[in-house]
């Protein structure tokens, strides 16, 4: 069985709501196994034991959320996404500056990005099946990595 773990941070609630879409996406394919954890209450070995990491946050002062940037300054944290696969997502009013922070971070992580998705305040229509399909798109890609 393969792990997505989907982590997340909301203060108003537009990105858990994108999280819970992401994991729903997830769920929806065979044989994988999906978990969705506040950004304070995961803990290391949920990371590295995970096939896929998906992160997310709201865009607080053109960036990512403190408690996001808190966590993954982690050097255990770091270490456990080193090389692993997912995919990013931000909420934000305007612009969500946070991709841009996460992209960067994961990046000097040797990161495997499947993609990422930006919305302004909560997913609403077409963006829900958006969300959805990101998180479909990841379980498949590791789907497909361990078969
Ligand atoms: C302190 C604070 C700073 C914010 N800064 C930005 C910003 O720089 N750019 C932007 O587009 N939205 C900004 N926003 C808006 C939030 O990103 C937006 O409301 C988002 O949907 C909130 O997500 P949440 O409900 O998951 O907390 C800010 C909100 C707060 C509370």
């Amino acid at each position: 069985m393969s792990k997505i773990l989907v982590v997340y941070d909301s203060l108003t609630g537009n990105t858990a709501r994108a999280a819970e879409l992401i994991a729903e996406g997830a769920k929806s394919v065979k044989g994988v196994k999906v978990e969705l954890r506040k950004v304070d209450a995961v803990s290391v070995k949920e990371v590295s034991e995970a096939n896929a990491v998906i992160l997310g946050c709201p865009t607080h002062g053109f960036t990512a959320s403190e408690k996001m940037k808190a966590l993954l300054n982690k050097p255990e944290i770091r270490e456990a996404l080193k090389g692993k696969t997912g995919a990013i997502f931000a909420s934000c009013r305007l612009t969500p500056r946070a991709l841009k922070w996460l992209e960067k971070t994961l990046e000097s992580l040797n990161f495997k990005l499947i993609g990422k998705l930006g919305v302004r305040g909560s997913p609403k229509g077409e963006k829900e099946n958006m969300f959805k399909n990101l998180g479909k798109q990841v379980a498949e890609q590791i789907k497909s990595e361990r078969a």
